[in-house]
């Protein structure tokens, strides 16, 4: 099978485009069971009540159960692909969240361990409409992993924070031989040393990478496909959970945020998306990126065009 895919095919066929086993990092942003139908906006970036192109993709169920029964079977495919070290992001938001959870954690304890490694908290900072109750103004990202040596690159400077310059000046008071400010904290008998210039581990909630809509910089990233993603999310997700040269696959891939993220880091990647338009822009955004791929369309393996680096 050929390295960066970009495939129009539904994601429950990911098995023909990668083989099982082989990927560090999966990334799953399926349609949230919203319950409309989302339409493109003009790429300058609008707010998707006034998005008024042609329909895009249709993220309309018969009922709860039956989005999840979808996803199930999409969940448990994208779970092969993991290699023993990989790990597994679903992205989602309050509407099936805590169902699709469930369906989760029975998948990967399923293969023997508890698989759940914790949940991303996103906050895109769109706002919210509600009038009653607090609102929604975060999405949620579930992380699970197929065992326990699953590939986390804590250190990575995208997952870390500035300490407060209060804590830096209050705890931070010592140097070493080279100069840098560190601290040192005994737990459980035990010393560990934190230097002030690696930053504090940045946490489950991340407010640092605002969605296209809600910042106006960000415009130019912006593609005119509903539900893109930001970058900078992708990139520190696509750090924390490859190494350089590791496969990252997005079955759901949209705009081609990801594809994009993975090839900026040296991953491979392999992209799907059933949809048309999807395919269509991830096609022109990795072409405009100088990103060499392959696409193809489902269910014939033929290739659509290559474009070299
Ligand atoms: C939330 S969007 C992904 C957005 C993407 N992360 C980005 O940054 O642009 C969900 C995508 O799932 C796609 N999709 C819906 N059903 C699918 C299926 N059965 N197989 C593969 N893709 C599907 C839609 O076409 C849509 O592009």
């Amino acid at each position: 099978m050929t390295d960066n895919l970009v495939v129009r095919d539904d994601a429950a066929n990911l098995p023909r485009w990668s083989t099982p086993g082989s990927a560090d990092l999966v990334y799953l942003d399926p349609p949230f069971s919203v319950g409309v139908r989302f339409r493109a906006r003009p790429a300058a970036g609008a707010t998707r009540a006034r998005a008024t192109g042609p329909s895009v993709y249709d993220d309309r169920w018969p009922s709860l159960a039956a989005y999840l029964d979808w996803l199930e079977a999409r969940l448990a495919v994208a779970r092969d692909s993991l290699a023993p070290h990989g790990t597994l992001w679903l992205h989602l938001d309050q509407r099936a969240v805590h169902e699709a959870k469930g369906i989760a954690d029975r998948l990967f304890s399923a293969a023997g361990y508890e698989g759940f490694v914790g949940e991303v908290i996103w906050l895109p900072g769109n706002g919210t409409k509600a009038k009653r109750g607090p609102g929604v103004s975060h999405q949620t990202i579930l992380i699970y992993a197929r065992t326990a040596e699953f590939l986390w690159n804590g250190q990575d400077p995208a997952l870390r924070a500035p300490y407060a310059a209060t804590s830096q000046a209050m705890h931070f008071t010592r140097t070493d031989e080279g100069g840098r400010a560190f601290r040192e904290r005994v737990v459980g008998g035990k010393s560990y040393r934190y230097y002030a210039d690696q930053g504090r581990a940045l946490g489950s909630v991340w407010a640092d990478c605002p969605s296209m809509v809600a910042n106006t910089p960000l415009r130019k990233e912006t593609t005119g496909y509903p539900t893109q993603k930001p970058l900078k999310l992708l990139d520190r997700i696509v750090r924390a959970a490859s190494a350089p040269g590791g496969l990252v696959i997005d079955p759901f891939h949209g705009s081609g945020t990801t594809l994009v993220a993975a090839a900026k880091l040296g991953r491979r990647f392999v992209g799907i998306d059933v949809g048309e338009e999807a395919h269509r822009t991830a096609h022109e955004r990795l072409t405009r990126e100088g990103v060499p791929f392959v696409a193809h369309l489902a269910p014939v393996a033929q290739a659509a065009k290559a474009v070299p680096s």
